[in-house]
């Protein structure tokens, strides 16, 4: 997302991802209930045109921290889709989430990006509570979107208007 490096949260950074990253992040990944990327599509992402970034622990002066959570995002045009984010375990529910959404939000606007889309799965209440306090409203859903041996499951599709600053 060319982001500087800069303070998301007091002792949190966020910069762009690097190669050294991938590990750390497939097991982000893991972690949640259900993973669906593996570790090539998050390299294929790095190494496509998507903005992909991390949020990182810091110690006082510290250069190199801790990667605690990710965000890919994809542009096209005036529209924005984001891929896939995730915070690792032991750092969810102290606003990380909340914050990458709201530092995307004015990144987009000051890229002119209109609307941003995401899908998140029916099951996903924590992640629906979260884009909905955000402002993104539901705005259909994509029957059995998402496959995997343990069945298919729908996606609701979510959208949010931007004031771009065109
Ligand atoms: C969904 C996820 C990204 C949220 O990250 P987070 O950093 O814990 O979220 P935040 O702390 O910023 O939460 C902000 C608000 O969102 C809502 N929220 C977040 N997680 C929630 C949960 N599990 N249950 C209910 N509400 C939740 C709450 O309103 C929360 O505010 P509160 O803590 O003051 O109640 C994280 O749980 C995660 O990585 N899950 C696994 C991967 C995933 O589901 N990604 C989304 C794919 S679409």
């Amino acid at each position: 997302m060319n982001t500087q490096m800069h303070e998301l949260l007091p002792g949190f950074r966020l910069r762009a991802m690097r190669e050294d990253d991938l590990d750390c992040v497939v097991a982000i990944e893991q972690s949640a209930a259900v993973a669906s990327w593996t570790h090539k599509a998050f390299a294929d992402s790095l190494s496509g045109a998507h903005d992909c970034d991390v949020v990182e622990q810091v110690a006082d002066g510290a250069l190199d921290g801790k990667v605690v959570a990710f965000r890919i995002l994809s542009r096209v045009l005036d529209e924005a889709h984001l891929l896939n984010i995730a915070v690792s375990a032991d750092f969810r529910r102290r606003g990380i989430a909340l914050a990458l959404l709201n530092q995307m939000e004015v990144f987009c606007e000051a890229k002119d990006i209109s609307m941003l889309y995401l899908e998140v799965r029916e099951s996903n209440h924590g992640a629906r509570e979260l884009y909905g306090n955000q402002g993104f409203c539901e705005t259909c859903v994509r029957k059995g979107y998402y496959q995997s041996a343990a069945g298919a499951e729908n996606a609701v599709l979510m959208m949010m208007e931007l004031a771009p600053h065109k």
